[in-house]
């Protein structure tokens, strides 16, 4: 499944202002409800509508209304500032949260909360994460969503890498990836280059000094992480 880019100038102005690093938090909040906005608007297209008989003031007529029971899944927590845009698209949907933090050094997901209930109450699940870096947060999350039984899943971020769609779409080809911009690849530290910085300390004010800036020091397993991964890619690119 190809990742869908969006076009749409509004989106690329957005996300300059966004990826600039003088941005504030409370813009870059505002910044991220707006961008989802958009980028929902343009992944819920081809949501399925069922006619309804309704009267307008005039005539009955046939109209139109959403079928699928739709969930929001925020991986948290930087998918929270993307959740409020959601719901004023879709005020039924319902929201289940995916707690999971990525290692720093191994790159790898640790989940740490989940509350699905047993069986899966909705039809299609939009997961939500501003970045998709090596891309294995979504997979770990999408994994999870189709063992609780979601029959269709779609993934919204602001920014991917290369890397990290080649891993979505190799663990799970059938899942639609809506993204504002597809970057060049990852830095030692598995940072989307040039990226936006880290969007959860970005949207909550939470930058914790220099060791935290993204482009700053590596460590020889995160690098070889993101090697292996850059490896596949170009392996997958090979005619
Ligand atoms: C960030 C981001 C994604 C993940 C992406 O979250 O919001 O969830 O990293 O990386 P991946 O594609 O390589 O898995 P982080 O782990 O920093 O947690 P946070 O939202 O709590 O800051
Ligand atoms: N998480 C982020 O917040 N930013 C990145 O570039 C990669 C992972």
């Amino acid at each position: 499944m190809p990742v869908n880019v969006s076009q749409h100038p509004l989106v690329a102005h957005k996300l300059a202002i966004l990826r600039d690093k003088r941005t504030e938090p409370k813009k870059f909040r505002e910044l991220v409800r707006e961008l989802t906005w958009l980028l929902g608007y343009e992944a819920m297209a081809d949501l399925a509508t069922a006619p309804e008989e309704i009267e307008t003031p005039l005539e009955p007529m046939t109209a139109a209304r959403l079928e699928p029971r739709v969930g929001l899944i925020p991986i948290l927590r930087a998918g929270l500032g993307m959740v409020d845009a959601m719901l004023e698209l879709l005020p039924t949907a319902e929201v289940w949260h995916i707690g999971l933090y990525r290692d720093e050094r191994t790159l790898k997901p640790v989940e740490y909360y989940n509350k699905l209930p047993d069986a899966a109450t909705v039809q299609v699940c939009l997961v939500l994460d501003p970045m998709l870096a090596t891309g294995g947060s979504a997979a770990a999350t999408i994994d999870i969503l189709k063992q609780w039984g979601a029959a269709r899943v779609k993934q919204v971020s602001l920014i991917a890498a290369p890397e990290g769609v080649a891993t979505l779409t190799s663990a799970h080809p059938d899942v639609d990836i809506h993204v504002a911009a597809l970057d060049s690849h990852l830095n030692e530290r598995g940072y989307i280059v040039p990226g936006l910085g880290d969007a959860g300390d970005r949207q909550f004010g939470t930058f914790a000094g220099p060791a935290s800036v993204p482009g700053r020091g590596s460590d020889d397993e995160t690098a070889e992480v993101v090697r292996r991964l850059q490896r596949n890619l170009d392996e997958a690119a090979r005619p």
